[in-house]
């Protein structure tokens, strides 16, 4: 981390943003590219810091959107068996709880490949997914969803609103974190509910990262780092209002916000309980940043010690997921092909690439298993339950997972 830290305007409230982490050059977290392709090139300054007035955790430069959310976006939501139930139960509970009025319609900002939208294609309700990404928003399509392939903002709510009538549920999961342009998100949002309609979204929760040390959440497109706090102060300044928060266990750690036009709807205990938690705990206070730098700095050292020391033992390592994620870890510790020769990956999008900036290969998962290695590094720890499940031939014939949150250990 260096001290020469620096300001940024607050995206959310124009005030001044103080960077507490400094992760370096970085490439973007999504660019993987042929061995050789200069498109992987780009670089920019990954930082992160805290407003001092409403508190929102965020990137302290922005990356064009374009650059990220493009025709050839890799990540495929339908990747994760789990991630796909995630998305039916809550797709269920939406129709049951929310979808009731004799023609409902449901917007979705980021459907991806249609991981939840299918299932309402499948029910046959009015649905919309706004997808800018345009080989997801085609994978979607060939399951029946209907998709837009643009990004949504203020303009595009407003389109919508005039094709499809008002939405009575707007839904985003791990996309609103990924918008710095915010505020025409909100004011879209805004528009296009009907009076009584809620936009429920699901981000990584920065008490869990900070809790759990995991700083590779801190990447290129996420943008932002929503605390209860910080998500209060924001629905107001558009006449919404936070009434309930969930606790998910998804992606090590996140949080389901439900915000409803102001006063309309009974604001849930669980609201006021977790502000007051973040509050006592000095979530986003000075003390608790410059631990988290400094535990995160002692992990890039542990790291790279073990790896180092395990190539000169002449032990077998290879990678598990090539998560976006994983960019930060391999370029801030500054791990390559040399300490992990490769990286297993199911997304057909990545494989026979090589990962954006430590330029590792990318292989199919029979790759991990032919033969096994002596260790493997879990860079896709969000989904350790399944993985672990999946591969536990890997840990019966000896091998060792190498995880690094919330520290460095094996298991
Ligand atoms: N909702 C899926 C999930 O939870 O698995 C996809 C998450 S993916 C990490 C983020 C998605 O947001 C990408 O498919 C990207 O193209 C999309 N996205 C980025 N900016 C957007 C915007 N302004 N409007 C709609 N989607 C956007
Ligand atoms: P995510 O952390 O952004 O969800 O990305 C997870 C990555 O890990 C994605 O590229 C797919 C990959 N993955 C596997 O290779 N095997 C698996 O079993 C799972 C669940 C994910
Ligand atoms: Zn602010």
């Amino acid at each position: 981390m260096n001290d020469n830290r620096k300001n940024s305007v607050c995206h959310v409230c124009a005030g001044v943003v103080r960077e507490f982490a400094d992760f370096g050059s970085q490439p973007l977290s999504d660019a993987f590219v042929l061995p050789g392709d200069p498109a992987g090139d780009f670089r920019f300054r990954l930082a992160v810091g805290v407003c001092e007035s409403c508190t929102m955790v965020q990137l302290m430069s922005e990356v064009p959107r374009d650059r990220m959310f493009h025709h050839d976006y890799p990540y495929l939501s339908s990747g994760s068996r789990f991630m796909r139930e995630h998305f039916a139960a809550l797709a269920a509970r939406l129709r049951r709880d929310e979808l009731t009025g004799p023609a409902p319609f449901v917007v979705e900002i980021g459907c991806n490949d249609g991981v939840m939208l299918e299932w309402f294609a499948a029910e046959g309700v009015h649905h919309l997914g706004v997808e800018p990404s345009g080989g997801v928003a085609q994978r979607a399509a060939a399951k029946g969803v209907q998709v837009r392939n643009t990004f949504f903002d203020e303009p595009t709510a407003v389109e919508v609103l005039a094709e499809h009538g008002p939405a009575d549920v707007v839904f985003a999961a791990n996309t609103l974190c990924h918008i710095p342009y915010i505020g025409s998100i909100l004011r879209g949002v805004a528009a296009l509910l009907s009076p009584g309609g809620i936009f429920v979204f699901e981000d990584p929760y920065f008490a869990d990262i900070v809790e759990r040390n995991s700083f590779d959440q801190i990447y290129d497109e996420h943008f932002f780092f929503f605390t209860v706090r910080s998500v209060q102060y924001m629905a107001l300044m558009h006449g919404l209002e936070l009434v309930d928060v969930e606790r998910l266990t998804v992606h090590g750690g996140e949080l389901r916000y439900t915000l409803a036009r102001k006063g309309t709807r009974a604001v849930a205990p669980a609201v006021a309980e977790l502000a007051a938690e973040e509050e006592l705990s000095g979530l986003t206070s000075p003390a608790t940043l410059t631990r988290f730098a400094s535990n995160v700095a002692q992990i890039r050292t542990d790291l790279v010690e073990l790896l180092r020391s395990l190539r000169a033992e002449g032990k077998s390592v290879v990678g598990y997921g090539a998560t976006a994620k994983s960019a930060t870890v391999l370029n801030f510790c500054g791990i390559g092909p040399d300490l992990v020769p490769f990286i297993c990956d199911t997304s057909v999008t990545k494989q026979g690439r090589v990962t954006p900036g430590s330029h590792i290969p990318v292989r199919p998962p029979a790759a991990f298993s032919d033969p096994y290695p002596d260790y493997a590094v879990l860079f896709a720890w969000n989904h350790a339950d399944e993985i672990l499940a999946k591969e536990i031939g890997f840990r019966e014939s000896g091998g060792r997972w190498i995880r690094y949150v919330p520290d460095v250990h094996i298991v």
